[in-house]
């Protein structure tokens, strides 16, 4: 049955009358498919007819037909919205939405606590001029030890326990003393590589590139072949620091430590300075830190003070004055500049700074501990 043009007007009035009557959206998708479908709905079907009118008719006919489909999808459309808004309603007032059911809480994001330790140093030393830097955390034997005067068969090798890096890029577990790391070719020269055991290593890189006066602090990871326990971990942070000038002493590294210690934890905390051995720094010292768990007591109700080993205090950098040896590697003249560097555990602030007695805590990532802090 072929439609006229004069019946497309009724057509959609007949369509808007039974779409507005449209029970729910069922009624409304059958009405859908019956009116504008595009296999067999009524305006498609009309269009089909179109090839076998006059030519003359054709735009007339295409035009009432388009006008007519525009008029049922409008009527879809409103009915539509005033279904979904009657069902909304209804399932309001039927107890459907719970409006007092409290939302979801929103996780903010935190920096670890030594994320948050490292921001405090690198701020507290950029106070006094230090720039904060980073360096490589697979490092060449020479660096972390040749340069720094620490030559293979050196006793202070052993107090670092190598992870070593062979050519293949695994990794194998000696003594550096032992000096049976792999061997690696750089630029024509054989040498090992290794994780860097400390931060120093970048006291001579920085040294090579620069000329004085220098002035860097460098956070980063190290890592050391060791067993674990309240204040040790195979893997941790140390920050490195290094100033070099024309008129440099102790008293300016006493002063720089101290007053990094003081605005780090204000005014209560007990500083220790003692004389220590490295052999990159002549003189060299210790910085330590009374025990915040057995307030440097050095024993709790449990016994003998886990936290720092029954001594009562945290030691948290080894510093000195740069060994002569090490500035005229890189080419200065240890007659015209000195300078003097410290190297600490970014990890025993933080337990000093949070309180947290075990190290351990920090790297367990039990969010519950994490997020207390
Ligand atoms: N790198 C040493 C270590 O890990 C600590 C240290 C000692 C760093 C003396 C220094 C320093 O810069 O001058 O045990």
């Amino acid at each position: 049955m072929t439609i006229a043009l004069s019946d497309l007007a009724d057509l959609a009035a007949t369509a808007e009358r039974e779409i507005a009557a449209a029970a729910d959206e069922a009624a409304l998708d059958a009405l859908r498919v019956r009116y504008v479908g595009r296999r067999e709905g009524e305006i498609t079907k009309a269009l089909k007819t179109l090839p076998s009118l006059p030519a003359d008719q054709r735009p007339a006919f295409g035009a009432a037909a388009n006008a007519a489909r525009e008029r049922i999808e409008a009527a879809l459309e409103r009915r539509g919205a005033d279904l979904r808004e009657a069902a909304l309603a209804r399932d309001i007032a039927g107890g459907a939405v719970d409006l007092t059911l409290p939302p979801r809480r929103v996780r903010v994001g935190r920096y670890h606590p030594i994320s948050r330790t490292i921001r405090e140093i690198t701020r507290i030393f950029a106070g006094m001029g230090f720039e904060a830097i980073e360096g490589p955390e697979v490092e060449w034997d020479y660096y972390n030890f040749e340069a720094l005067n620490i030559p293979p068969g050196h006793p202070a090798r052993d107090k670092f326990s190598t992870l070593w890096v062979n050519a293949e890029g695994t990794m194998e577990v000696a003594l550096a003393a032992t000096g049976s790391g792999r061997t690696i070719v750089d630029a024509g020269r054989k040498q090992p590589m290794l994780l860097r055991t400390h931060t120093s290593p970048m006291q001579i890189r920085v040294m090579e590139q620069r000329r004085p006066p220098v002035r860097v602090v460098v956070p980063g990871r190290c890592y050391r072949f060791e067993a674990t326990d309240a204040t040790h971990e195979s893997v941790f942070f140390q920050y490195e620091g290094l100033a070099i000038d024309e008129q440099l002493s102790m008293a300016d590294l006493k002063g720089v430590l101290y007053s990094f210690a003081r605005q780090l934890f204000g005014g209560e905390r007990r500083v220790r300075f003692r004389p220590d051995y490295f052999p990159f720094t002549e003189p060299s010292a210790e910085i330590a830190f009374d025990c915040f768990v057995c307030e440097g007591s050095g024993t709790t109700d449990a016994g003998r003070c886990a936290t720092c080993g029954g001594s009562g205090w945290i030691e948290a950098a080894g510093c000195g004055m740069v060994h002569p040896e090490a500035l005229r590697r890189v080419g200065y003249d240890p007659a015209k500049v000195q300078g003097f560097a410290f190297g600490g555990g970014v990890e025993r602030l933080a337990m000093l700074l949070t309180g947290t007695p075990d190290i351990r805590l920090f790297h367990q990532n039990d969010l519950r501990y994490l997020e207390s802090l």
